[in-house]
């Protein structure tokens, strides 16, 4: 279940383009997340849309006056509302409430309730045009509230509705980013087992050349991995993720080191592995290699008919015997007596915690969005998981792995 679920949020919006993502994000937090949202306008926001729309999406008023309101609530509501506040997020911040919230202004209803928020409880998210974001006096107020243990959502580089070239940093970030740095915050206040902890995370296939266009392979997505390395993240953690080749994003939050062969993925994991609390190999690592690499391309009539080859070195097993105050998460995906068969991996590698993926069971399959796991701990029990998204699957790992002793 997502963090955000029944969390009250007051929505902040000042002036600008970026405006119209807020009101996809403000949809999603009331419909899939089931947030209590507040919308907050000043009156340059108003400019670039209407409260109505802000209004239906919330179901409530949208609070654009300071010292009036429709429904008769007394002149503190503005207090009030932050007390009731889990989060208060500013998206998009416009250059204006930035300047104001550094220099203490209170002087319209959204700037009011600023000034009486918790810093460490307010996400502001920069959005403009390029020029005015890499302003001297911009990047000092930033660097201020950075300082004042604000939490600000950095805008990405990439087009702009207002740039010469169309092109520059200041973009307001998707809505998949913008959730997951609320869902960040909100657990910032919970203090979650694995904050503060340094984690590795390995997902994705990888490739074992055969020569410099053939390779041998599965069809690992990535996707476990990935929900792995940024449900550890949002939950505070210092994430490092190496992925083997796969078309998806980087996870959120996260280092990531991309490799290619299991050699590789094996040297990027020992340089990381001693300063690490916990290391999750959600990698589908080939197991095996041709024995000899080609250069170029081989003709088709050069290929040996027997291809010569070794197994791929087991990372997770020289992990098992090298470790000392990691815990080690293992995955494996067996087609029958799965639980015995993991079992027996997890006391040869030498785990704290081994994930069984039964690619029989339907919508457990490799690259699918949903996961059918079974969490299989050292003292042999196993504890089967109902049908979940991958992302609702590695917040059940991290559970498991982390749960207090009884
Ligand atoms: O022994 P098996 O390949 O089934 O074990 C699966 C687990 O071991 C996974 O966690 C996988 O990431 C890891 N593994 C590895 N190196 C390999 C093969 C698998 O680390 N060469």
């Amino acid at each position: 279940m997502s963090i955000l679920r029944g969390k009250n949020i007051l929505l902040g919006l000042s002036g600008g383009i970026a405006i119209y993502k807020s009101a996809s994000l403000l949809r999603r937090l009331t419909r899939d997340h089931g947030c209590n949202v507040t919308v907050v306008m000043t009156r340059s926001a108003q400019a670039f849309m209407t409260p109505l729309v802000f209004e239906t999406f919330s179901g409530k008023e949208v609070i654009t006056e300071m010292f009036e309101s429709r429904s008769g609530i007394v002149g503190t509501r503005h207090i009030d509302l932050v007390q009731q506040a889990d989060l208060i997020a500013v998206i998009p911040a416009s250059a204006n409430i930035i300047g104001k919230i550094c220099a203490g202004i209170a002087d319209d209803a959204l700037s009011t309730m600023l000034i009486a928020a918790r810093p460490e409880k307010t996400l502001i998210a920069p959005a403009m045009n390029h020029n005015m974001y890499n302003h001297p006096v911009m990047q000092r107020n930033l660097a201020q509230l950075r300082g004042l243990s604000y939490n600000l959502i950095e805008p990405e580089t990439g087009e702009l509705a207002t740039a010469e070239e169309g092109w520059g940093v200041g973009r307001l970030p998707d809505e998949k980013t913008l959730l997951f740095y609320l869902e960040k915050a909100c657990y910032a206040q919970k203090s979650p087992a694995l904050r503060g902890k340094k984690v590795l995370v390995s997902g994705g296939p990888t490739r074992e050349a055969l020569d410099d266009i053939r390779f041998i392979s599965n069809p690992s997505s990535g996707k476990m991995g990935i929900a792995l390395a940024e449900s550890a993240a949002k939950q505070g953690a210092k994430v490092v993720y190496v992925s083997g080749p796969s078309s998806l994003p980087d996870p959120l939050g996260c280092e990531t080191i991309r490799v290619v062969s299991a050699e590789a993925m094996k040297t990027q994991i020992l340089q990381h592995f001693e300063e690490q609390d916990i290391v999750a190999m959600a990698a589908a690592v080939e197991d095996i290699r041709p024995k000899v690499k080609f250069a170029g391309k081989l003709k088709k009539q050069a290929i040996p008919e027997q291809l010569p080859l070794e197994r791929t070195p087991d990372i997770l097993a020289l992990l098992g015997k090298n470790k000392k105050k990691q815990l080690l998460v293992g995955f494996s995906v067996e087609v029958e007596k799965g639980i015995e068969h993991s079992l027996k991996k997890l006391r040869e590698k030498n785990l704290d915690l081994i994930v069984l993926n039964d690619p029989g069971e339907p919508g457990a399959a490799f690259a699918g969005d949903t996961n059918r796991i079974t969490l299989i701990t050292p003292d042999g029990k196993a504890n089967p998981l109902p049908l979940k998204s991958k992302e609702e699957s590695a917040e059940a790992v991290w559970e498991q792995l982390l749960k207090p002793e009884a």
